[in-house]
């Protein structure tokens, strides 16, 4: 129960959301600087490329989407006791990387959808909506690019924030978000 543990955890099925989502938004984020360094000539390796990133980051949106719904619906578990302004520095920075995902795979998407060329999921074409507009892709492209900017920066801020309370304040913050049973966090405390 988590009211006995003492280092309470997200369930299960977030925390595999959670690593699901981080791998495939790293990979998303390296494919989607390479991919455009491909020649254009012959189409095939970038087209392929262009597919594969659209194909993941529509995954992601999806996973997102569940994330949310839960997210929405369920307290996450109780902070480890923290200064105020550390945790609402937390929650800002989780709504940051909640808000620059959607703005990135939609703007992904968006743009996509009104580039002329039809969209791919895993070779399903998804259906045509959109008529070409190469303006609304542009400013797409823009916000996608600022986006992944913006988050890759919310990330780097997390994962230092996650390694300080990991390795220098010892309060086990890590496996909160980590499918192994909590540790005794205090054991000179609990022996005295
Ligand atoms: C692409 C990379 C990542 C993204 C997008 C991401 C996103 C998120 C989000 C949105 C939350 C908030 C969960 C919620 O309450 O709804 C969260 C929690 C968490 N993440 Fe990440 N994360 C990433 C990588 C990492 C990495 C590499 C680590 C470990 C070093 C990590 C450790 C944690 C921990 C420990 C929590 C729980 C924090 C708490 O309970 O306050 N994350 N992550
Ligand atoms: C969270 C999900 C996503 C992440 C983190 C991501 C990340 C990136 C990054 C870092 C770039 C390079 C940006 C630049 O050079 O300015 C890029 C480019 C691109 N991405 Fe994504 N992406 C995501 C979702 C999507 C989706 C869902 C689509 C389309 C269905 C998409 C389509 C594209 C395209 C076409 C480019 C080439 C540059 C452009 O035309 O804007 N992305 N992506």
């Amino acid at each position: 129960m988590q009211g006995s543990d003492p280092a309470p955890r997200y369930p299960l099925a977030v925390i595999v959301l959670h690593w699901a989502i981080a791998v495939a938004v790293s990979g998303l984020i390296v494919l989607g600087w390479w991919m455009q360094t491909i020649p254009k000539d012959p189409v095939g390796p970038r087209a392929d490329a262009y597919n594969l990133h659209k194909s993941i980051g529509l995954s992601v949106l999806l996973l997102m989407v569940v994330r949310l719904a839960w997210r929405a619906s369920h307290r996450p578990p109780q902070l480890p006791p923290l200064p105020l302004w550390q945790a609402r520095a937390a929650h800002a920075v989780h709504a940051l990387l909640y808000l620059f995902m959607f703005l990135d795979a939609l703007s992904g998407y968006l743009g996509s959808a009104v580039s002329g060329f039809p969209v791919k999921f895993f070779g399903w074409a998804l259906p045509d909506w959109a008529p070409a507009n190469a303006g609304l892709k542009e400013a797409c492209s823009v916000v996608h690019g600022v986006s992944s900017w913006a988050l890759v920066a919310a990330i780097g801020v997390h994962v230092v924030a996650t390694c300080y309370h990991q390795w220098v304040l010892h309060d086990g913050l890590l496996w909160r978000m980590w499918p192994r049973r909590a540790v005794n966090l205090e054991p000179k405390s609990r022996a005295a």
